[in-house]
């Protein structure tokens, strides 16, 4: 992965994943790979998701938990390298992956996609935009 030192304190979900969510998912567990600072996984918690989330920069984690906790929302965040999930196998409805990916090479993209497809059901999805 590439390392990034800093983070941007972002507190608003993205509007594409607000009209994925809005059109196409049922209300079930969700995942965020790549997390950040909580902005999607607030979203989620309001509108009944139970929400995970996991990111390896534990800056980011802070504010995201600070964020959540502010907005009296529940969400449980791991920090951790998303190339191995610490979820057991078929647990996730919905895997959201917001430019988390593309700060991954080739080889580290393949072991997360292998994992994303393990932790989701079957028939679950996985959701990336990358911008
Ligand atoms: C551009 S930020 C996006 C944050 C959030 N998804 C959003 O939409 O605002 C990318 C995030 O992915 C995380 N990330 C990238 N590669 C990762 C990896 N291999 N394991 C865990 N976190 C990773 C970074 O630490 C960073 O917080």
């Amino acid at each position: 992965m590439a390392k990034l030192k800093k983070f941007h304190k972002l507190r608003y979900v993205y509007s594409d994943v607000v009209s994925l969510v809005n059109t196409y998912c049922k209300k079930g567990k969700v995942l965020e790979i790549g997390c950040g600072t909580g902005n999607n996984l607030v979203f989620f918690a309001e509108n009944g998701w139970d929400t995970y989330g996991i990111d390896i920069n534990k800056k980011a984690i802070g504010y995201a938990h600070k964020l959540l906790k502010s907005k009296n929302l529940k969400a449980k965040i791991t920090i951790g390298n998303v190339e191995e999930l610490p979820y057991k196998n078929r647990e996730f409805d919905l895997v959201l992956d917001r430019a988390c990916l593309q700060h991954n090479r080739i080889n580290s993209i393949k072991k997360i996609i292998k994992e994303v497809e393990r932790v989701l059901v079957r028939g679950g999805g996985i959701h990336n935009c990358e911008f």
